[in-house]
């Protein structure tokens, strides 16, 4: 029989891609998610890839009495908990709102898990968590690193949520996976990032200036101690992404592994701003508007991932290449702008 995930924070953009891979694998999935920073879209988007009318639920996981009303309608073992609020800047500036929504929304999974007899939890993590690593590629046994932002510590915080809720009680399961930077988009371009307003990160700023939305795309910084003076990152792609969260509820549903576990999701090569932005503008023969900029508060030189622990124990490994997935990007700002 087929086994249902709930895939909350569905909606958006990791959410939505994940989605699509689980039901190509053969789940049936749920997906719940309070729009506040997606919107129907998205989950039409999952329709339209797959076919299936996946069920959707507009609930807000901080909500107890309504969320437990999910659990009480769809017989899923396993959640993949998304939902989330990811602005660095906002969250220092309004921590209160981050730890609130995100602490509370991962402490109520937990809870109406054991509650409702369920089983699995996959938790969406982040690199974040290492910080500016003292050894690079960072792996999973990399001491993390004091957050700077509440953000990041709210990926600290429900990491350990779920380690000692796995470690208590009887019948839970977790995988952290700690994502490198989620970049690109659906090959079908009928899902893709949704940023609101300005974008914060990388690739979402290089497509809306490639689209004429943004003036110029400022590189923050290009006096570090790398090559050529940028930061170095590890850019996943989306697809690539998602479906590593399909390998880590194969392992938990086939009852492989510990109770608790951690993997990075990279690609285990650092890529320069400078090096990814002239990679967008060669795959997509166009010429973009930048300048370098200052350094941007609270940015990491480099950090980039050892993949050798999701490589060999989750069975699963990054695929698509950099020219695909910045194809891929420039597709969907297209699609979204109807260009
Ligand atoms: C950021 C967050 C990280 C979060 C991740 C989610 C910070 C400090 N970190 O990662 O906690 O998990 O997003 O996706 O915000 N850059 C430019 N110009 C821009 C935007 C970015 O040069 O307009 C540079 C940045 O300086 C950085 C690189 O591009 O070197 C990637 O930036 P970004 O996409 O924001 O991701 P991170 O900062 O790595």
């Amino acid at each position: 029989m087929k086994k249902t995930v709930l895939v909350s924070g569905g909606a958006g953009y990791i959410g939505s891609h994940t989605a699509v891979e689980l039901v190509a694998a053969g789940y049936n999935v749920v997906i719940a998610d309070n729009l506040s920073n997606s919107d129907r879209s998205g989950v039409e988007g999952v329709r339209r890839i797959t076919g299936v009318e996946v069920p959707f639920v507009e609930v807000d996981c901080c909500d107890k009495a309504a969320f437990a009303k999910l659990f009480e309608q769809y017989a899923f073992d396993s959640v993949i908990h998304f939902a989330a609020f990811k602005a660095v800047g906002e969250s220092v500036a309004d921590p209160m709102k981050y730890y609130r929504n995100n602490l509370l929304s991962m402490m109520n999974v937990v809870d109406l898990m054991r509650e409702y007899g369920r089983h699995n939890i996959v938790f969406s993590s982040s690199a974040t968590v290492y910080g500016e690593a003292d050894e690079l590629p960072v792996t999973e046994r990399t001491p993390r690193k004091p957050a700077t932002s509440a953000y990041g510590n709210t990926k600290q915080m429900c990491e350990d949520i779920l380690r000692d809720a796995v470690a208590a009680y009887d019948g839970l399961r977790g995988i952290a996976l700690r994502y490198f930077n989620p970049i690109g988009a659906h090959p079908s371009a009928l899902i893709g990032e949704l940023p609101r307003g300005v974008p914060q990160n990388l690739v979402p700023y290089i497509t809306q200036t490639a689209a004429g939305v943004r003036e110029c795309l400022s590189i923050f910084g290009d006096d570090y101690p790398t090559e050529d003076g940028s930061c170095l990152r590890d850019y996943i792609d989306i697809v690539d992404l998602a479906k590593a969260h399909v390998a880590a509820i194969d392992r938990m549903v086939t009852g492989d592994g510990e109770n608790y576990e951690i993997f990075n999701v990279g690609t285990g090569r650092a890529v320069s701003v400078f090096e990814l932005v002239r990679t967008f503008e060669r795959v997509n023969d166009l010429s973009l508007n930048y300048k370098v900029a200052p350094r941007r508060a609270g940015d990491v030189v480099a950090v980039w991932a050892d993949t050798e622990r999701a490589n060999k124990v989750l069975g699963w490994r990054a695929e698509r290449s950099l020219d695909e997935t910045l194809r891929s990007a420039w597709a969907w700002e297209r699609y979204v702008r109807k260009l």
